[in-house]
């Protein structure tokens, strides 16, 4: 008789983002770590915001009209659509033992709605009750760099959250950003060399994550990297 292994789970289960600004190759690196953490044997659950719920279609109706809604209306709806996508993906999907990869979460309402003129840490505040990433993976890269991109390899014009003065914007805040779980990698590197540098670090939070669980340690990932 032939056993059939089971996926591994993690318990509690380890929630990693990617975030950045368009263009930086978050959504090819998101799918490679599923592949890779697939092939460990990992369950994997690969999702994204905005979602494709109710508000996730609303907010991608304002990449065409933005002036549709106030700033205030707008961040709302990110909230609203992040509150859905918590309560019925991610935190299900943990408490299962899952790996949970999200392209994009709170630091981008952080970046994108503090580009538009709200306060960063009143936006940072109205997140305050969902989850906080294990690891969060900021790519790097010229806006410039990330607009011809978004241009010339996916053929698409960027939508008007994506303008380069507005991404310049966008892109001082993320690197202004100092949180515990914030890993930033160069995304101009080469897509091997990129995917290479997130599965070290993944593979090094599951290992810390094990430790941790056994000798009830809290365990700074990104300390870890470092050390
Ligand atoms: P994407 O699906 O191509 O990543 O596009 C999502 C756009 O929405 C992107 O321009 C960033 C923007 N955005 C915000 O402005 N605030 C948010 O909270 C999130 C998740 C995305």
């Amino acid at each position: 008789m032939v056993k059939q292994q089971g996926p591994k789970l993690v318990k509690g289960g380890m929630f990693i983002v990617f975030e950045g600004i368009d263009g930086t190759g978050k959504s090819t690196q998101l799918h490679l770590l599923a592949e890779s953490l697939h092939r460990l044997g990992y369950a994997v659950v690969s999702t994204r915001e905005p979602t494709d719920g109710p508000y996730g279609r609303k907010i991608r109706e304002l990449f065409v009209d933005r002036g549709a809604v106030s700033h205030d209306e707008e961040l709302e709806l990110f909230i609203a659509d992040r509150q859905q996508h918590v309560q019925e993906v991610i935190l299900p999907a943990l408490a299962d033992g899952c790996i949970v990869l999200c392209d994009r979460y709170y630091l981008s309402t952080v970046a994108y709605q503090g580009a538009n003129g709200l306060d960063p840490d009143f936006i940072m505040g109205r997140n305050k009750d969902f989850p906080a990433p294990d690891l969060a993976i900021i790519l790097e890269m010229d806006p410039a760099q990330g607009i011809h991109r978004i241009r010339n390899q996916r053929n698409e014009h960027p939508n008007s959250f994506e303008e380069e003065s507005n991404l310049r914007k966008v892109a001082a805040i993320f690197a202004a950003m100092q949180h515990a779980y914030i890993l930033r990698i160069n995304g101009s590197d080469t897509i091997d060399n990129v995917h290479g540098k997130v599965l070290e670090a993944v593979k090094k939070g599951l290992a810390a994550k094990t430790i941790g669980a056994k000798e009830n340690l809290k365990v700074n990932l990104v300390n870890l990297l470092t050390s």
